[in-house]
């Protein structure tokens, strides 16, 4: 296929100063007019522009959602190339600073920072929430031994849907609520539970005296006793839990929407997310550098590595983002606290090689040129490697942390009027219609 490079002119000097566009079809000569509101222009105002009154009409044709947005929306600010990234407004460097990942979670959710009173009685529910059915120990054990965390942790999130059938009512603010409060509760004693299958070891229940990532972190780690981790780690957690708490329309989140567009349950569509995380130029992203990480082995064997990513055999896992074409704010926020965990738990050494790496980067003109930086999950994979966990359960914490965006992403879409069921068009490249061919004589 053929593309015609779009042209500007500049025939029409100065301009209307009208929020409109004119579109002037050269098929047939026919001019229109499209408002522009927000910024754009609504892709169904093309579908006036005919040839005849037997075409369907203009369409827009946009892979992977470049410049096409799909909804309006409150929850997420991000300027990519100033590297602005704002939760309800509030600057994400305030909030790692100074907030908690459940105050995040509120924030995100409904829209404001709670009072007192309302945080309270948000952590007691979410607190009160974080057991699961004994029977999903049943169907936990039913996982060989080395199955995929993520894997264990999107089906038990989807299985959860059975043994909470009403979720399905969701135009019911209240049991709306109830199931927002179960997600963001149950993901991590479902993804500690993933992580002790694999250890085989036995699950630990959750203890309703810990905070939230104490709580996570003594699922994960307890044995034969009491588990106290030092509150430098949990601090650690918690900031990494808000800096992935939401990103606006990134892959998972889109797919949490389009599922949840068809009116399913949230866990169904909190469970699409999750595969969509899974992918390793998602959430997935994060095993990818430490597992490359290690391959590289040493710094000596840096530039060999460098050259095979520049002629294009792989990618340096970690670098690179469809927005931030300047820096990841969140990459800015992990460095500090990757220093806060290794005065805790000593230096990770594979450390010396990212930081290598980095440097490396950011002055070869390869990287340069096409505006790849460090990105969320190049620094935050030796945190928790650091902390412990094996490199596939990196991206269960990437999923515990997204679930308050996913379902706060999810309640605005049901309450935006301009939603509809996600369908987006397609052109059709395929044959013309042609008679069967029975088997034998293919
Ligand atoms: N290493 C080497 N080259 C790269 C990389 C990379 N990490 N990322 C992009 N490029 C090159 C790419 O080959 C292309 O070059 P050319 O113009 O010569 O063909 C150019 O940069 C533009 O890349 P793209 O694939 O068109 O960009 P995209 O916006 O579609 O992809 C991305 C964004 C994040 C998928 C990509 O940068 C990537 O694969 N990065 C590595 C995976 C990764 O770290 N993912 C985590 C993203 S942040 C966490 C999250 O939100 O999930």
């Amino acid at each position: 296929m053929t593309t015609q490079q779009p042209t500007a002119t500049t025939e029409a000097p100065g301009g209307s100063g009208a929020d409109t566009l004119t579109v002037i079809d050269n098929r047939t000569g026919t001019s229109y007019e499209l408002p522009i509101a927000e910024g754009t222009i609504r892709a169904t105002d093309l579908r006036q522009i005919k040839v005849d009154e037997g075409d369907f009409g203009l369409m827009t044709y946009d892979p992977a959602f470049m410049n096409t947005a799909s909804c309006r929306s409150a929850v997420t600010y991000l300027d990519g190339d100033a590297g602005i990234l704002r939760y309800r407004g509030y600057p994400i460097e305030q909030l790692a600073d100074k907030s908690t990942f459940l105050e995040v979670a509120y924030l995100l959710v409904m829209g404001e920072l709670p009072t007192k009173a309302q945080l309270d009685s948000w952590v007691h529910d979410i607190t009160h929430h974080t057991f699961v059915h004994e029977n999903v120990k049943q169907f936990l054990d039913g996982f060989r031994y080395d199955a995929h965390p993520m894997g264990i942790l999107q089906s038990s999130i989807a299985a959860l849907s059975t043994f909470y059938p009403e979720a399905k009512d969701i135009q019911d603010e209240e049991n709306r609520y109830l199931q927002i409060v179960r997600l963001i509760a149950k993901m991590p004693t479902l993804g500690a539970w993933a992580f002790r299958h694999s250890e085989g070891k036995p699950f630990v229940y959750p203890n309703n005296e810990l905070s939230y990532s104490a709580n996570f972190l003594s699922m994960l780690f307890t044995i034969g006793g009491a588990y106290e981790p030092d509150p430098r780690i949990v601090k650690a957690l918690d900031v990494l839990f808000i800096l992935h708490a939401d990103h606006e329309q990134n892959c998972s989140t889109s797919a949490v929407r389009s599922v949840g567009s068809s009116q399913v349950d949230p866990y169904s569509a909190v469970s699409a997310g999750i595969g969509a995380l899974y992918g390793p130029l998602h959430g997935g992203a994060n095993e990818a550098v430490l597992r490359m990480l290690r391959r590289i082995e040493k710094v000596e064997n840096i530039p060999a590595f460098m050259e095979g990513v520049k002629a294009g055999n792989e990618r340096l896992m970690g670098f690179g983002h469809r927005v931030y074409k300047n820096f990841d704010p969140r990459a800015t926020i992990i460095k500090k606290a990757c220093d806060d965990v290794f005065e805790v738990t000593g230096v990770n050494p594979l450390l010396a090689i990212a930081v290598e790496l980095e440097k490396i980067a950011l002055q070869d003109e390869y990287f340069v040129k096409r505006k790849l930086y460090p990105n969320v999950d190049f620094y935050s994979g030796l945190i928790y490697e650091a902390l412990g966990m094996p490199a596939d359960m990196f991206t269960v914490l990437f999923a515990i942390g997204r679930t308050p965006g996913w379902v706060a992403q999810w309640r605005e879409l049901l309450d935006d009027k301009d939603q509809k069921i996600s369908r987006p068009r397609q052109i059709y490249i395929g044959s013309d219609e042609r008679d069967y061919v029975e088997i034998g004589a293919r």
